[in-house]
């Protein structure tokens, strides 16, 4: 574990603090040090993709499985390419219709990556960032960068540099502060190396849209063989320390009821809503998030991390709605709330 080396927090406000920020993050990245790095979806933590020393630098500093493998971040088709020894046909269609954006490619891994990145898989994940600074980092860097979320294994995905800095300062020498992430969750998954292609970890890009690119020709969850190559996929993952439930309720009495049946519901409940906002629940603090998919996904990890700050003892989700644009939320939501 890299313990007490100074952590510098850099600010990408304006035009000049962007482009020092580009500047620095990608000179420590060129020595094969580690950077935290905003990209759409949440906080990464990365090493140039190439540098296997740089890339064992990850999997310390998150304490990550070594079976795990990491996404390659690219900046261009080209640079994708490069990183894949095949590109299939299905590749580019997904491609032109979603990047840059919140998808990932599996593809089969060229021999330039390294098999630490790809936790010695034949296969490598790719995405194309759409992200002003993430863009003009991989530019200036001219390798493709690897970057899992940048939190402890486990545990809920970053949104904010304060978030990266909870777990990180002193560990790693540089945080890029571009604000709050705009899409707030992890990118869709797909795997494009089997037949017919298969959902890994679904996100913000949903099923019914990567449909209208395959032709129908998807997809399903795979089988428990599954789990061992993408363990995001792993039945509890994203936790808070909390416990979580989810819940759904007619009325505030009826939520009343049912909290008071949690095992153990001593300490503090945090209830995060979203259809039916209670008001007067004594000893329990209530926040709202938008019934609005986009909105909620930007917004609820950093509920999560802020329930953990302020000592929640459980957190209660209320349910959402069974609908394509809300699968993602679902399932992070069930992988949090699994005991
Ligand atoms: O939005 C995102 O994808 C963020 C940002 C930083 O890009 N990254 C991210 O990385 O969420 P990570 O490592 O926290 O989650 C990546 C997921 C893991 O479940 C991993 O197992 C899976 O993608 N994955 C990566 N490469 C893979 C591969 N070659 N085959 C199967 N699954 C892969
Ligand atoms: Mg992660």
């Amino acid at each position: 574990m890299i313990a007490n080396i100074p952590t510098r927090i850099q600010p990408t406000d304006t035009p000049e603090q962007f482009n020092a920020a580009v500047l620095e993050a990608a000179r420590r990245l060129r020595r094969g040090e580690l950077v935290a790095v905003p990209t759409e979806t949440v906080y990464g933590l990365a090493a140039n993709a190439l540098d296997a020393e740089a890339v064992s630098r990850i999997y310390e500093a998150k304490d990550r499985p070594a079976h795990n493998p990491i996404i390659v971040h690219v900046a261009g088709l080209e640079m994708a390419r490069q990183c894949a020894a095949d590109w299939p046909r299905l590749a580019e269609d997904l491609a032109a219709a979603f990047w840059p954006g919140p998808l990932t490619l599996v593809l089969s891994r060229a021999p330039i990556i390294p098999e630490l990145v790809t936790a010695g898989g034949p296969t490598v994940g790719v995405r194309w960032p759409n992200h002003p600074f993430m863009q003009a980092l991989i530019q200036a860097c001219g390798v493709p960068l690897a970057a899992p979320s940048a939190n402890l294994s486990g545990r809920v995905s970053p949104t904010t540099a304060a978030h990266v800095a909870k777990e990180f300062l002193g560990r790693i020498p540089l945080i890029i502060d571009a604000g709050p992430c705009p899409v707030g969750i992890e990118s869709t998954v797909i795997d494009l190396t089997v037949s017919p292609p298969r959902l890994l970890r679904p996100g913000m890009i949903h099923v019914e849209s990567l449909l209208a690119v395959t032709k129908g020709l998807l997809l399903g969850f795979g089988d428990s063989e599954e789990i061992l190559r993408s363990p995001g996929r792993l039945p509890r993952h994203y936790s808070p320390r909390a416990r979580l439930v989810i819940l759904s309720w007619q009325d505030e009495n009826d939520l009343r009821a049912q909290l008071a049946r949690l095992p153990a519901a001593v300490g503090r409940v945090h209830v995060i809503a979203h259809h039916r906002i209670p008001a007067g629940l004594a000893g329990v603090r209530v926040s709202l998030i938008p019934h609005d998919p986009e909105a909620f996904a930007r917004a609820l990890y950093a509920e999560l991390h802020r329930c953990d700050e302020e000592g929640a003892v459980w957190i209660v989700v209320e349910t959402v709605p069974d609908a394509p644009e809300w699968h993602a939320i679902a399932d992070r939501l069930r992988r949090a709330a699994a005991p």
